[in-house]
């Protein structure tokens, strides 16, 4: 297997290519001066078993671009399989069809990923893993919730309550509380689909003097947490640890989350950045071992 590390994901390709001990293809990119896209893959690709691994974090359209050109790159060259990671997949919470006149988005991007050639597709912790249905291909969604109960496990908590903010999200608490060997339970969150608000029914909790993981697949602008965290905090909570695969973090989220009391925002290097205290090459390099 050769591993392709793209642009978005260079330190992640490496570590994946490290685990599975296989070698890694030089990428070249750089914008023309008009702000188009070049890339060049520098490796003879023919025959090969190719593993490709673009993030599409912001600017999620350059990184889908990139994404799409090197899948194209690699198809010119014959390779015996190519198989895709998009450990963060931009346009996976535009679902459905929210108000009449918009684009079913995320079926866009897979119809082209799938139209470009790629054999099988990988995401991680996707919004909603139902999307990969759309695809003809084989498709499958990872999940770093292990990892982050592993993450946890190291730590010297106290009788630890692992919370999801919504429903949505109690399949990834039960992951981490398993783990840990502790409860979990869910919160009751709801958006206002036009202002984007966040509002959270009030739900007693069993969290008193007790430390708290909420985790989530993606902090975004942080209302979520903030309202979880004061939800715990409001309850006599302790330390509220606030873990996401995907830690997009919006402008002043991550010090308003901190600011709201949580004791640490714990990502991935889905989306590289300081939050990334965890990283999903194991995860990645599992599935392809042996290969
Ligand atoms: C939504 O259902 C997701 O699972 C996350 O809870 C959400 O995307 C987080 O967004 P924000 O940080 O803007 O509240």
């Amino acid at each position: 297997m050769i591993v392709i590390p793209g642009p978005a994901s260079q330190i992640l390709g490496v570590k994946v290519a490290r685990l599975l001990n296989s070698e890694v293809a030089a990428v070249s990119f750089k914008d023309f001066p008009d702000g188009e896209t070049y890339v060049r893959i520098d490796a003879d690709l023919k025959g090969r078993d190719v593993l490709l691994i673009q993030s599409t974090y912001n600017p999620q359209d350059k990184n889908l671009i990139q994404l799409f050109l090197l899948i194209d790159a690699v198809k010119q060259m014959n390779p015996e399989k190519l198989r895709v990671v998009v450990p963060y997949l931009a346009y996976a919470r535009q679902d459905k069809q929210f108000k009449k006149g918009e684009p079913l988005s995320i079926k866009v991007i897979e119809e082209i990923i799938e139209k470009l050639g790629v054999d099988e597709l990988y995401t991680i912790d996707i919004h909603e893993p139902k999307v990969l249905n759309h695809l003809k291909i084989k498709a499958k969604d990872l999940s770093a919730m292990p990892l982050f109960g592993d993450y946890f496990k190291k730590k010297k908590m106290s009788n630890p309550l692992v919370i999801a903010p919504d429903d949505g999200a109690i399949h990834r608490a039960e992951t981490v509380a398993k783990i840990l060997d502790s409860e979990y339970v869910s919160l009751d969150k709801f958006r206002d689909k036009d202002t984007g608000e966040i509002k959270m029914d009030y739900k007693e909790l069993n969290v008193k003097k007790r430390d708290a993981v909420i985790v989530d697949d993606i902090i975004s602008t942080g209302g979520t947490m903030i309202k979880a965290i004061q939800m715990i905090k409001n309850q006599g909570g302790g330390s509220v640890y606030v873990a996401a695969t995907h830690t997009i973090l919006i402008g002043e989220a991550k010090s308003k989350i901190l600011s709201a009391g949580a004791a640490e925002i714990i990502g991935t290097d889905t989306i590289p950045s300081e939050t990334s205290l965890v990283s999903v090459a194991p995860l990645i390099a599992e599935q392809f071992k042996g290969l």
